[in-house]
């Protein structure tokens, strides 16, 4: 998508063929910054403290991830080293998992000085088809938003909530959340986004305002508790969120808050589509709410918050009383039964085991 008018990308290899490029953004919005990264240490670091994040970007990550390792070590103890390094930065997005196990799989029977070359091309594939994957996903997404805008008798603006960010800062372009509504926006349907702040890291605040503000995307930021009275004023068309891990019988693990914002939706009437490219599918779980893992990060994500000076300058502030204890869970799960598709690059499913197996009957 677009920066300053550019065509970007959020992951990309360097001129010298072997530094791996990537946006820092913790920064964003407020600094546009690209940082290198060299070796294992430096991709495991950059999931772990969120210079990238978003499930298909933490997986084209790792996959570079595992193409830097090789760099330094190519044996079999280097190759399981570089993969437990970097499966242990977040927990939840199965993208990690999906990339490490492909890289792994393609590497193994590989001899120790053919490794490197390989891991570099499948890294590069996986970014690549990371961006088919969406900007399709984003053509079905988008036949639904013309849809609901037509049989709505083409109003002067369609309201469609998200929450986080999915859009393409989460991807490697495009987004997943966001793909049908730059797709709609792109093809003259007069799209407007609510944008929930998404607490405690207000990915949505920063990252998703940054991006479809940079695309040209009328959008209008909000706390996270407003897309209910929204929804029950007529005031939202329709939610799309993206996911971490969804399962193989439709339940939809993404950013905490989404539950709240399904069953808004459900309790209004509001059609909620969820975003989902193929590798997050984890098609070994059913049951989202006992057995995806739930990312618990550091408290002082909830206690303390960064931002802009009046006079330039980034700085953190704390919001509670001194020793006051926090949670930060980081993502909750949606069921199956609150989701009203599941819009992946192979068209649109039902959520449900039934529905995801007639679009992927080879993995069912
Ligand atoms: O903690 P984050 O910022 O990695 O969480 C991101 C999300 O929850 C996204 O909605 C999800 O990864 C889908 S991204 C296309």
């Amino acid at each position: 998508m677009l920066v300053e008018g550019k065509p970007t990308r959020t992951i990309w290899l360097g001129d010298n063929g072997h530094t791996v490029e990537i946006i820092d953004q913790t920064r964003l919005p407020h600094e546009y910054i690209i940082v290198g990264l060299e070796n294992l240490d430096d991709a495991a670091r950059a999931i772990f403290d969120m210079l990238v994040r978003g499930a298909p970007l933490i997986g084209a990550t790792a996959a570079y991830g595992m193409a830097l390792a090789m760099r330094e070590d190519a044996t079999d103890a280097g190759l399981d080293n570089a993969y437990r390094v970097l499966y242990a930065t977040r927990p939840t997005a199965v993208n990690l998992r999906w990339a490490l196990d492909d890289l792994k799989a393609i590497l193994s029977p590989l001899r120790a000085d053919e490794r490197q070359a390989a891991a570099y091309r499948r890294a590069v594939e996986i970014a690549d088809e990371d961006v088919e994957i969406c900007s399709s996903l984003g053509e079905h997404g988008r036949a639904i938003i013309e849809k609901i805008w037509t049989d709505k008798g083409k109003p002067e603006r369609i309201n469609i909530l998200t929450h986080c960010n999915a859009g393409w800062l989460a991807t490697v372009d495009w987004g997943t959340a966001l793909a049908p509504i730059y797709k709609a926006h792109d093809a003259g349907i007069p799209v407007h986004v609510w944008v929930d702040e998404t607490r405690p890291r207000n990915q949505g605040a920063s990252l998703t305002c940054w991006e479809l503000g940079q695309h040209g995307v009328p959008h209008t930021l909000i706390v996270d508790n407003v897309g209910g009275h929204l929804m029950q004023h007529g005031q939202v068309d329709m939610v799309i969120t993206g996911t971490d891990r969804t399962t193989a019988a439709g339940d939809v693990c993404n950013k905490i808050g989404t539950y709240l914002k399904a069953l808004a939706a459900a309790d209004n009437n509001v059609p909620f589509y969820v975003g989902l490219p193929g590798p997050t599918i984890d098609w070994t779980i059913k049951d989202g709410v006992r057995d995806v893992p739930i990312e618990e990060r550091d408290p002082g994500e909830v206690t303390r918050l960064p931002g802009l000076t009046d006079d330039g300058r980034i700085e953190t502030v704390t919001i509670s009383p001194k020793g006051s204890p926090a949670a930060n869970y980081a993502f909750d799960v949606t069921p199956a039964r609150l989701v009203t598709g599941l819009i992946t690059e192979r068209g649109v499913a039902e959520a449900s085991e039934k529905g995801l197996a007639k679009l992927y009957p080879e993995r069912a």
